[in-house]
């Protein structure tokens, strides 16, 4: 049986969101905002951070697709493409972990295609250990050194998406 062991509480999490959706509220005055989600990983955070976001703004979604279990194969999908026009807009994508960094570099070139005014990177985790490219998260709540982590949103082999707290999985 695999092992759950508490890493970040339901209470911590909300606060964060709390703080990091203020802080671009205020960043993103006067701007064109887009949040743009990367599936499926992002789906709780977005939906808990466009709620501390108090200037109005749009939401979409990208679907890009890596891993397998635990270990990356280094090549990527898009499942789903943004709906929205993103010429001259003011792209923040919204993440669950940056973890080697290659999946959101590869979606960073894919929306530059798109001739945005800005794009900027918002990750629940930063996950430093195993970075493989130069990116910058702009907005990160949490860091991780090392480990695999599972719930609200991040899954192992799409299980325990539904956890309400974020877990390191012993298998
Ligand atoms: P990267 O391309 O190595 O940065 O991988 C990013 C993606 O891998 C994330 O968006 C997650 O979907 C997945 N991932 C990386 N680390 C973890 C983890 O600790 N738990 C769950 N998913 C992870
Ligand atoms: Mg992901």
């Amino acid at each position: 049986m695999p092992e759950f062991i508490p890493l970040i509480s339901e209470e911590e999490i909300k606060a964060r969101i709390q703080e990091t959706g203020e802080k671009i509220t205020k960043d993103y005055k006067d701007r064109d905002l887009v949040l743009i989600g990367v599936l499926k990983g992002s789906f709780v955070f977005l939906a808990d951070l466009t709620r501390k976001i108090s200037i109005d703004h749009e939401i979409d979604l990208i679907g890009a697709s890596s891993y397998e279990g635990t270990t990356s194969t280094g090549q990527i999908i898009f499942t789903k493409q943004p709906d929205l026009e993103l010429e001259g807009r003011d792209v923040l994508l919204v993440e669950d972990i940056v973890d080697t960094g290659n999946t959101l570099l590869k979606i960073v070139d894919f929306i530059r295609l798109l001739n945005p005014r800005s794009i900027k990177i918002c990750s629940l985790i930063d996950k430093q250990e195993r970075r493989e490219v130069e990116i910058n998260v702009n907005y990160s709540c949490f860091s991780l050194d090392k480990g695999f982590i599972v719930g609200y949103g991040l899954d192992y082999n799409e299980k325990y998406r539904n956890l309400p707290a974020i877990y390191d999985l012993k298998l």
